[in-house]
């Protein structure tokens, strides 16, 4: 994987013409698409499973800029968020965002304050630090490589407002779940995920990794967009695998979010 753009290359970009940046925007967006071509064919047979639903084009984010970050609001706060191209995780994807709004518009029937959080493919770390922000004892996971930009975006917009401190923790789903985080002491009140399914090889280990963390008494909350035919059958697995309730949908958006509890 290349090496994410760091901080001060963006800083950089701070003092960029209006004309330039719009230039870099293009340039970006077209090595975006060629970049996501690629890492859709990487691994992966084309197969009726992995045919788009609605369109062939590769897929854009709806929310980006190559400006030095990326701003939101949530929880009375204005949350800047530092981006990069350089993979899937260094982005906020749409359905981060529409759980974070979920989260903001239904305090009352998920009640995050004072609880344990747990976020798996955290990425950027947005919806991280709303759950942060809403009063939770949060723990934001990934792979290794995302964890530094990680932690820069959540200590940077929770520090002297969150009630506790996020932890950032590196987690590979499936890998060495029992040895690092083992069940008799990692209990979770709200496991959330978003934008976890898409197309890669990983969604046998993201469901034993939620399978792993979604212990009696634990509630999983997925948000999806939903784009591909796997992204269907992935649902279906996850509802008879999980108690399954459609908490709601942002149609416009194709995101779907679904809240989970442990059948055993
Ligand atoms: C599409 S991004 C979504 C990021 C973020 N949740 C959001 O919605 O903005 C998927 C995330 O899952 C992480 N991921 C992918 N495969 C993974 C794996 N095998 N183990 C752990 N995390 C993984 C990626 O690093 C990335 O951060």
């Amino acid at each position: 994987m290349e090496t994410a753009r760091t901080v001060s290359d963006r800083d950089q970009e701070a003092s960029l013409t209006r004309e330039e940046v719009e230039e870099e925007e293009e340039d970006n967006e077209a090595e975006r698409e060629g970049k996501e071509e690629k890492l859709h064919g990487e691994g992966l047979q084309s197969t009726e499973d992995t045919k788009p639903l609605q369109k062939n084009k590769a897929w854009k984010p709806n929310v980006y800029c190559t400006l030095p970050k990326d701003q939101y609001y949530f929880v009375g706060r204005n949350i800047s968020i530092y981006e990069s191209i350089d993979s899937y995780g260094a982005i906020v994807w749409p359905a981060a965002v529409a759980l974070c709004q979920f989260l903001e518009n239904n305090r009352k029937q998920i009640n995050l304050e004072d609880k344990w959080v747990l976020e798996i493919g955290a990425g950027t770390g947005l919806l991280s630090i709303v759950a942060s922000l809403l009063g939770a004892w949060v723990t934001a996971t990934d792979i290794p490589d995302m964890l530094g930009n990680l932690s820069c975006n959540l200590h940077r917009n929770t520090r002297g407002y969150s009630k506790y401190s996020p932890q950032v923790a590196p987690l590979c789903w499936e890998q060495d779940l029992e040895q690092t985080y083992p069940r008799s002491v990692y209990r979770y009140d709200y496991v959330l995920a978003a934008d976890v399914v898409y197309l890669h090889n990983f969604l046998d280990p993201l469901l034993v990794t939620m399978r792993h963390f979604c212990q009696p008494g634990t509630t999983l909350i997925w948000a999806n967009k939903v784009r591909f035919q796997s992204d269907l059958q992935f649902t279906d697995t996850f509802k008879s695998t999980f108690n399954t309730t459609l908490l709601t949908e942002v149609p416009e958006e194709n995101v779907k979010i679904f809240m989970a509890t442990n059948r055993e």
